[in-house]
């Protein structure tokens, strides 16, 4: 696979594209709710969605703030009925007493902006019935989505406060009453939402699935059994990847990958287990890359063949009632939709995958047969901020998977998410500068290495493209998911502080983690390491942090080798490449000595262990 960029070659015509849109549709209660209070007014609003089923829920809250900044929070609601009880909650700490419900924030959601939001859950049971809370108050103040003073006018003949005590005495304990003879609180059972059950968040509460194929080749590198038990995603790269996982580095077809996933999911008591399948074999896949090229043609019936061949007996051995119990992430063709926007006039492949129709429509048929599969999650590539993060394709590309969402059976239903970063080397966070930073009066945006791009890592990319994802019209349960098995950019190299120069130039690449020679580079890098190990509900609307590409396999081959797997030469794999106009004609970066793309290349991971950031211990 490749990961191409686009670069800005915006100049002074750059548009604000989603900064500004996102401004604009906070615009006209933001400005009444900072208008008047000298104090901070709390406005907002809190939508509540939740799946239910016999006597269990998991649910969904957003909590927008309309108001002024706020630094900590306290959300309370009341469930209409007794019977509705908190077991888990994620995102903040939850409590109950009685009916009512308290949540306050965790350290990285406790700030939130003026217009900011944030997204908690929790799975919980219910009896009786499960109605929807309506109450929704932030620091005591009703979430009606419009602006309200905390204090009440001060007026002689209202009653200062309802909840001052006219007592003389303040009751000792002004919080929550509980009667001493009734229990504290009752915490009742976590209750996990049954197997097989379609949760907003299949990562929250799941053990990942170990792939033993990976798995043993990471124990055959010396060190490498401190990550073998990490989970990481089993890519189905061909047709015969299916039945007998023959290609690259695995050995294992899609039953036996889910046989395997149930016997793991049993050694483990109630916690569900979550295995994640690429799905990667549209017709002319990779088709502004070699290295990834795979097996079906447009010209040959390729389309007819990934419906019938391919997708079909996916979904067909996925729906198997075995596995019903699984939770089955499948990422969507990654680089497909992102190429027919930047890549359609540069690429004959990628113009014909367009004309033809042959990508939109082979998603849309994934995502109609996959998701009408309860337990299965459907999350759609979507590149990453080195590809996406200009205006010129930011938006175009949110058009794009909205009409491509909108044309499938379940419309914006049947995607779950989106994820960014696959098999890219793009860093989680810079933590030395980001987009707003300038040097000595020039914005880092004018840097060669950020060149005009709106982001500088994944993270502020994928939040802004979530938020646009929203505001186009998918739902606000979309999580997004961040493929960090190869960004961590460790070891020596890394800056432990932001540069002192005052040049831009010299500011930016002094202080920037992700230490390739440019972030168009995307096979085999150099200096890279792992990433944040995987992780659940991570940051507000990320699903989590996932090992998508299984580090130690390549992305290409560094000179040309003869496979049958339909896989080219692409000298972005070749270290003495001197590159091309997508990466301003720099060196590929890449590695010397890779094998075919999916096959394992122990040097690579030796130097992606030892350059792990956070460190293996
Ligand atoms: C290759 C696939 C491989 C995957 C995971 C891709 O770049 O084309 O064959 O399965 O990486 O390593």
């Amino acid at each position: 696979m490749r990961s191409t960029p686009r670069p800005g070659a915006v100049g002074s015509t750059v548009r604000r594209g989603l900064v500004a849109a996102a401004v604009l549709a906070l615009g006209a209660t933001a400005a009444v709710a900072t208008a008047t209070s000298a104090s901070a007014a709390v406005a907002c609003k809190v939508n509540y969605t939740a799946s239910q089923w016999q006597g269990g829920m998991s649910a969904n809250l957003s909590i927008q703030n309309l108001g002024d900044a706020l630094n900590g929070w306290t959300l309370t609601f009341t469930f209409p009925n007794s019977g509705q009880k908190v077991g888990q909650g994620w995102s903040g700490n939850w409590s109950q007493s009685g009916s009512t419900v308290t949540v306050t924030p965790m350290d990285w959601n406790k700030q939130l902006s003026s217009g900011g939001s944030t997204s908690i859950g929790f799975n919980g049971t219910w009896s009786g019935s499960n109605p929807t809370p309506t109450d929704f108050k932030i620091n005591g103040v009703s979430c009606n989505g419009t602006q309200q003073s905390p204090t009440p006018p001060v007026s002689p003949s209202a009653p200062v406060s309802p909840s001052a005590p006219a007592s003389p005495t303040p009751p000792v304990s002004p919080s929550p009453v509980v009667s001493p003879s009734a229990p504290a609180s009752p915490t009742p059972p976590v209750s996990p939402p049954p197997p097989g059950v379609h949760v907003d968040n299949p990562y929250a509460g799941a053990d990942g699935y170990v792939n033993p194929d990976w798995s043993a080749s990471a124990k055959s590198e010396p060190g490498g059994s401190r990550v073998a038990n990490i989970s990481t995603a089993v890519w189905l790269d061909r047709i015969a990847a299916i039945t007998s996982g023959s290609a690259g580095n695995n050995s294992k077809g899609l039953r036996e990958h889910l046989d395997e996933a149930v016997k793991q999911d049993a050694a483990n008591g109630n916690t569900p287990l979550t295995i994640q399948v690429v799905i990667y074999d549209l017709p002319n896949r990779d088709c502004s890359a070699l290295a990834s090229n795979g097996e079906l043609k447009i010209a040959e019936n390729g389309l007819a063949r990934y419906k019938s061949e391919y997708i079909d007996v996916i979904a067909g051995i996925m729906a198997d009632s075995k596995y019903s119990n699984l939770r089955i992430v499948t990422v969507i063709e990654p680089d497909s939709l992102p190429n027919l926007i930047t890549n359609v006039s540069n690429f004959q492949a990628c113009q014909e995958a367009q004309s033809s129709g042959a990508y939109v429509q082979g998603v849309q048929y994934a995502l109609n047969k996959l998701h009408a599969i309860s337990n299965v999650y459907t999350y759609v590539d979507a590149a990453h901020h080195a590809w996406l993060g200009w205006d010129n394709n930011f938006q175009p590309m949110v058009n794009l998977f909205h009409q491509v969402a909108t044309g499938t059976t379940a419309g914006v239903n049947s995607i779950d998410g989106f994820i960014v970063n696959t098999a890219n080397f793009a860093a989680l966070t810079e933590p030395y500068f980001n987009i707003n930073t300038s040097v000595n009066g020039q914005s880092v945006r004018q840097s060669t290495w950020v060149d005009w791009n709106w982001y500088v890592d994944e993270s502020s990319f994928a939040t802004a493209l979530r938020n646009a994802l929203v505001a186009k019209g998918f739902p606000n349960t979309i999580g997004m998911l961040v493929d960090t098995s190869r960004n961590g950019w460790g070891g020596s190299a890394r800056p432990t502080k932001a540069s002192t120069s005052t040049n831009v130039n010299t500011f930016v690449n002094e202080s920037r983690v992700d230490r390739r020679i440019h972030a168009g580079n995307w096979c085999n890098q150099s200096g890279a390491g792992m990433g944040e190990r995987p992780k659940a509900n991570p940051a507000p609307g990320f699903d989590a942090y996932v090992w998508i590409k299984p580090p130690g396999e390549s992305d290409g081959s560094s000179s040309q080798i003869p496979n049958d797997e339909g896989k080219g030469f692409d000298r972005m794999c070749d270290p003495t490449y001197g590159g091309n106009n997508l990466n301003g004609n720099n060196p590929s970066g890449a590695l010397a000595g890779a094998p075919v793309s999916g096959h394992w290349f122990s040097a690579q991971f030796q130097q992606l262990m030892q350059n792990a950031y956070p460190p293996l211990s």
